[in-house]
């Protein structure tokens, strides 16, 4: 993401929807613990703030400074810069040590990382047991009749502009890798989609197109998408200009845990089951000398290791 101006990061704080609680109730109700969660990318702490209620402590971190200082605070949140160039042994103990995070969240930010470097990382800090990572984007806003037509046209115009990371944005994170396992909460390919309800004022609709990604990125390449005439367009558009909005974002979430490991003995109980129940009038199949071995050395195993 390209790093935000002071004005820009002020127009994003007043655009942006924070979360409904009731994401943070479920998502929470579905972790083990409740002690540590950490909300990367946080930006100005819109999803952090939505997770004090539910945990102990929260770990904040984004890689850019002016986001952070516009961070709503609380006695629970800790807020980090983490720099670029951080390696993932800091990241790893600044969050929290290994196997150590109750639920990741990485709202509106997923699709700007490294995501191997970050899924890595992810891995290592959470919880093996009842750990959840949570991933939401919105990506579209419905505010009125008379707006969204002129939205449509601008998203439109934003088309040569984007980039394959703004893509996995539009495309509400059908495209963006998930390696976790589904919860029942969206999984890889298929999010589930939610509405965020938001009250938006004229003032705050034009500052989040000031710091809208795709606008932002034809700016680089010369083109002001939100120019005056525009903006004229949509304040004709709006109506009486004091007029507080009720709008909604359209989201795109998915939540999911580290795979479990099978154990290979799991495997051959149900070879076997399987077998059984296909043949059916067939003489029941006894295990081979191979299979009873790798059973026996299993059963042991799993008295050792908990498998
Ligand atoms: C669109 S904002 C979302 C902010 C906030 N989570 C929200 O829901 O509004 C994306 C944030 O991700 C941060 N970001 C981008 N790349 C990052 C990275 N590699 N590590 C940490 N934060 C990053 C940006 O600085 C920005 O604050």
């Amino acid at each position: 993401m390209a790093t935000l101006s002071e004005k820009e990061a002020e127009a994003y704080l007043d655009a942006r929807p924070r979360y409904p609680i009731d994401w943070f109730k479920k998502i929470a109700a579905k972790t083990q613990g409740h002690n540590l969660a950490w909300d990367v990318g946080t930006g100005n702490g819109q999803a952090a703030i939505g997770l004090v209620e539910h945990y102990d402590n929260v770990v904040a971190t984004d890689i850019n400074e002016a986001q952070l200082k516009r961070a709503v605070k609380h006695s629970k949140i800790s807020y980090h810069h983490t720099p670029k160039d951080m390696s993932e042994d800091e990241m790893v103990s600044l969050v929290g040590g290994e196997n150590s995070v109750d639920l990741i969240v990485a709202a509106q930010a997923l699709h700007f990382f490294d995501l191997d470097t970050f899924y890595n990382v992810a891995k290592r800090v959470l919880r093996k047991q009842g750990g959840l990572i949570a991933t939401w984007v919105y990506n579209d806003i419905i505010i009125s009749p008379e707006v969204d037509p002129i939205m449509k046209g601008l998203v439109d115009s934003t088309l040569p502009f984007r980039t394959p990371i703004m893509n996995l944005a539009f495309e509400g994170y059908k495209t963006i890798p998930f390696p976790f396992e589904s919860i029942g909460m969206g999984s890889e390919g298929k999010p589930v989609t939610l509405d965020i309800p938001h009250k938006l004022s004229l003032k705050g609709f034009i500052g989040f197109l000031r710091s809208w990604q795709p606008a932002m990125k034809a700016k680089e390449h010369g083109v002001e998408l939100v120019d005056e005439k525009l903006i004229s367009k949509f304040e004709e558009a709006w109506g009486d200009e004091n007029q507080v909005k009720d709008v909604s974002y359209k989201a795109h979430m998915i939540v999911g845990k580290i795979p479990e490991m099978r154990c290979e003995s799991e495997d051959i109980n149900k070879d076997l089951l399987l077998q059984t129940e296909v043949g059916k009038k067939q003489e029941r199949r006894q295990p081979s000398d191979d299979e009873e071995n790798r059973q026996s050395k299993k059963q042991n195993t799993s008295e050792d290791e908990e498998c």
